[in-house]
């Protein structure tokens, strides 16, 4: 085996974020930059000699590229053998599948989730360990360091590997193994769900879209709700993965996702709606000119788990972010279960799975998923509703309405300020965080502030601490106010605000929630100075 070490400097700034390292298809085509990042998460793991690494990514410009690199550097390093997608494709859950599936020491996801990519779009590599999920931030802080003093990287001098072609081969003294990507995954979906019935719903002319936005969940989703479970051809849509998305953001939400909203908000719009990510962690979940917030989706999944037959013993615990809603924590309180409270970043719920403290998880961004892996996952979540659906032969908005009624309602709203000056968003934070010894017990309106804080998290299993979470302003009718800069972009900063208020009255659950929500909007800016810092006189993305 041709192994050559090769000299390097660091790079600044290799910092992992929210979800792995993040940045410019420029900065990872700089030469050494992919492979010094690669080396330093082997420099920060043990143990991994002749062990089983599985390899993937949402198909983005140079995905192909990076697993090349990839791959000859696994192979110089000692792993014993790669699991690889076909054409270098793995959606973020069935990487997740797999390693767990097959007991693999670890993964590494290429991917920037629902960035756009292309040549001048996004990257990202990500490291999992062998639970499935993210690495841990002890981890991740670990590989930041090795990045910071790295002076050399291992890989061998070899042909590229065939990437179409199903089978074994090898890089050097690496077995790798092109694998089929969705066969594993969708074998675990037929486990968790009841296809039988959602089969017979599609039978009895249900009618859905599902809207794959040109990234990786297309062949999945074909597969799974057009081939296994009988949805009609065209139900699938954008469904072919392209590098570039087709120029769109592969962010399931109401404005990057206008496809699927046009058709579910048109005239003779389907009986249910549902998008996922660059990587297909993601998930939006619609019904007949009805939007389900995310918070609302996991507080639903959590009131219905034991329709489905995974799930039909209950839930052990429910775990959500921190500025999800509390909308889950009723639905907690009323089935006498623990929830957690966790920072963002699905990382954190790794431990709390582990442990079986919880079974379901969620984001307000739009993540959901459960001790089935350790990733959110969106096909997963879509099937989910689905199975619900054919349970209760009720429309989605029924569905929804019924729950208000009896958990009350959490008017819920995400404000992004994107592309804000790095300085003046940091600025905006440190104001707001001076302002924090005065704010308990001041009045705004009708509103008192209960507490404030910069959001600390003690894990309860390994009692790590994650501080500077996020701002928040918690008032004394239940109403919050959360103030957080994104750790996933990639240009200047993103601030994002999350405002909610809790509403028992079923009589004003009909409200729109950015009228429901309005004089929280006010207050945020009245209290952090929103529009002075960033020049915005208005959100960039409501959700
Ligand atoms: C965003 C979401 C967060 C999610 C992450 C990765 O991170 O807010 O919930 O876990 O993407 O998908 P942020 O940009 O807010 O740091
Ligand atoms: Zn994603």
């Amino acid at each position: 085996m041709n192994i050559q070490t090769i000299s390097t400097t660091p790079f600044k700034r290799q910092k992992p974020g929210t979800s792995g390292l993040r940045k410019k298809v420029s900065i990872f085509k700089q030469p050494h930059y992919l492979e010094n990042f690669v080396q330093s998460i082997v420099d920060s793991l043990e143990n991994f000699k002749g062990k089983t690494i599985v390899i993937g990514g949402d198909g983005r410009y140079y995905n192909q590229i990076a697993i090349q690199t990839i791959l000859k550097m696994a192979a110089a390093n000692g792993f014993g053998q790669a699991l690889v997608g076909q054409k270098g494709r793995l959606s973020t859950p069935a990487v997740s599948a797999i390693i767990r599936k097959y007991h693999a020491f670890g993964g590494i996801i290429l991917s920037a989730s629902h960035n756009p990519g292309g040549p001048d779009g996004d990257f990202g590599i990500k490291y999992n360990i062998s639970n499935g999920g993210p690495a841990p931030e002890k981890i991740t802080e670990a590989i930041y360091a090795s990045s910071q003093k790295i002076n050399e990287y291992h890989i061998i001098e070899t042909a590229d590997v065939d990437l179409e072609q199903l089978g074994e081969t090898v890089v050097g003294d690496m077995k790798v193994e092109i694998i089929d990507p969705v066969a594993d995954y969708a074998a675990l979906m037929e486990q968790l769900f009841d296809f039988e019935s959602i089969k017979a719903l599609f039978q009895s002319g249900f009618t859905m879209r599902f809207d794959a936005m040109h990234a990786i969940t297309g062949p999945y989703a074909t597969l799974i709700l057009e081939e296994k479970l009988g949805a009609p051809q065209g139900t699938v849509m954008n469904g072919i993965p392209l590098i570039d998305f087709g120029g769109g953001h592969p962010d399931p939400n109401l404005v990057s996702a206008h496809d699927l909203v046009d058709i579910m908000f048109g005239d003779n719009a389907p009986q249910f709606g549902a998008a996922s990510d660059g990587d297909g962690d993601r998930n939006m979940i619609l019904g007949q000119r009805f939007f389900v917030t995310p918070s609302d989706s996991l507080a639903i999944l959590a009131a219905n788990a034991t329709l489905i037959p995974a799930y039909k013993d209950g839930l052990a615990g429910i775990a959500r972010s921190m500025p999800t809603s509390e909308a889950a924590d009723h639905v907690a309180d009323a089935l006498d279960i623990d929830y957690y409270e966790t920072p963002t970043g699905w990382k954190f719920f790794g431990h709390l799975l582990d442990a079986g403290k919880v079974t379901l998880c969620g984001e307000e961004s739009f993540g959901t998923g459960s001790n089935h892996l350790r990733e959110k996952d969106g096909l997963w979540a879509v099937l989910f509703w689905l199975n619900i659906l054919a349970a209760r032969q009720q429309s989605v908005e029924t569905i929804v309405r019924e729950h208000w009624a009896k958990f009350g309602r959490n008017f819920y709203s995400r404000h992004d300020y994107e592309g804000v000056n790095k300085e003046a968003a940091e600025l905006l934070m440190e104001n707001l965080y001076s302002t924090f010894s005065d704010l308990p017990g001041k009045q705004f309106g009708s509103r008192i502030v209960e507490y404030c804080d910069d959001f600390s998290y003690i894990d309860p299993v390994d009692h790590s601490i994650s501080q500077n979470q996020g701002m928040r302003i918690g008032f004394q009718d239940g109403s919050r106010i959360i103030y957080r800069l994104s750790g996933t972009g990639t240009e200047g900063a993103t601030l994002r605000v999350y405002l909610e208020y809790y509403e028992e009255d079923i009589a004003k659950h009909h409200l729109d929630a950015q009228d429901a929500l309005a004089d929280l909007i006010k207050l945020a800016d009245e209290i952090a100075g929103i529009k002075k810092y960033t020049g915005y006189d208005k959100p960039s993305v409501i959700t």
